[in-house]
């Protein structure tokens, strides 16, 4: 091993989602197996830039495994996109004479990180965000908890839909993706999910799915809009149009990045956080923390960056064989 790494930080970058405390914690913790001491960094590489920290010893991370948000609060730093910025940072970095730093987050997260490791502080990326959408990993810290926290609201809608025979439109977040939407979707037994991987042919995707779950016998319709696809109040207006429904519509919005974080979120961010601070442990740096077919793996930053994944379309066929398969297919 050539660098000791006896004290080292932890940052929570970019939009938060449930279990990023697990995540802390478990760094904190394995810090402490190994002999670091740990530094909490507030409001992500901003507060690295403007020394903004906390200590993290032992009573700091009790109790926060099952603590939704992040105790360390996050932000999307522009400064930190500077040169300037990213000197301050270092300099940060030089004066808590931290020797490495563990960043938890979404690409932009380890876009940040990239940079800071090429000026020399050595970084450990974790993936944490509710759309899933970090080609590097399979499973990105947040999505099963925002899954269940959407499927939670959609079952409370679908009640009143199902006793007011009416149609709802609920959009859920996932940025450019659609893993989030996708699975909810087959969760809740949706009529139709629009996702931004499939080109939105409303005709075939909404109008036809519809009309067949109605001669099917339903009475009540579920439309599940990933944000990426388009907006739920657009689509709840053409359905109108085409079909003289007057759908509800219901953004989910930021509920989803809110709430205890599942036993799954918790468990994964555990491990997470366990591995990140072994490689620094045992001399290692410069990857994210991933998991492929349920293994944890590093893979080195900028290659974790150009990895891409695709969306299992296989769910995209369940959803339209199982939901409204019409009667006269
Ligand atoms: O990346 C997580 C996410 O919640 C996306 O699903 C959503 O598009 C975005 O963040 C919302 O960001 P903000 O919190 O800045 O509104």
């Amino acid at each position: 091993m050539d660098k000791k790494f006896k004290r080292i930080g932890v940052l929570t970058s970019g939009g938060d989602s449930p279990g990023m405390n697990a995540a802390v914690r478990a760094v904190a913790r394995t810090a402490m197996h190994y002999g670091m001491e740990c530094i909490g960094i507030r409001r992500g590489w901003q507060g690295l830039i403007n020394s903004d920290f906390i200590i993290l010893n032992n009573d700091a991370v009790r109790h926060i495994l099952g603590r939704g948000g992040t105790i360390l609060y996050t932000a999307r730093s522009e400064e930190f996109m500077t040169e300037k910025g990213r000197e301050k940072a270092v300099g940060t970095c030089r004066m808590l004479g931290l020797d490495g730093v563990v960043a938890i987050g979404g690409d932009g997260t380890f876009r940040g990180a990239l940079e800071l490791s090429r000026l020399g502080v050595p970084v450990m990326g974790i993936p944490a965000t509710i759309d899933n959408d970090i080609g590097c990993s399979n499973y990105t810290i947040g999505f099963d908890s925002a899954c269940n926290t959407a499927i939670d609201c959609i079952d409370k809608l679908r009640d009143t839909m199902q006793s007011h025979e009416r149609c709802s439109v609920v959009e859920v977040m996932g940025r450019h993706a659609g893993f989030l939407a996708l699975y909810v979707g087959l969760a809740v037994g949706a009529t139709s999910v629009l996702i931004p991987e499939k080109e939105v042919n409303f005709e075939e995707d909404v109008v036809a799915r519809i009309q067949n779950s109605r001669l099917s016998g339903q009475t009540h319709f579920m439309v599940v809009v990933a944000e990426g696809a388009g907006s739920a109040i657009d689509i709840g207006h053409r359905i109108h149009e085409a079909l003289g429904l007057d759908p509800r519509v219901t953004v989910l919005g930021h509920i989803q990045r809110g709430g205890a974080p599942t036993g799954r979120d918790r468990e994964t961010a555990t491990r997470m956080g366990y591995h990140a601070v072994r490689a620094f442990a045992e001399g290692r740096s410069g990857s994210v923390i991933c998991t492929q077919e349920g293994a944890i793996k590093e893979i080195p930053i900028e290659e974790a960056l150009a990895m891409k994944k695709n969306l299992p379309m296989i769910r995209y066929e369940i959803m339209e064989a199982i939901s409204a398969p019409g009667v006269f297919k």
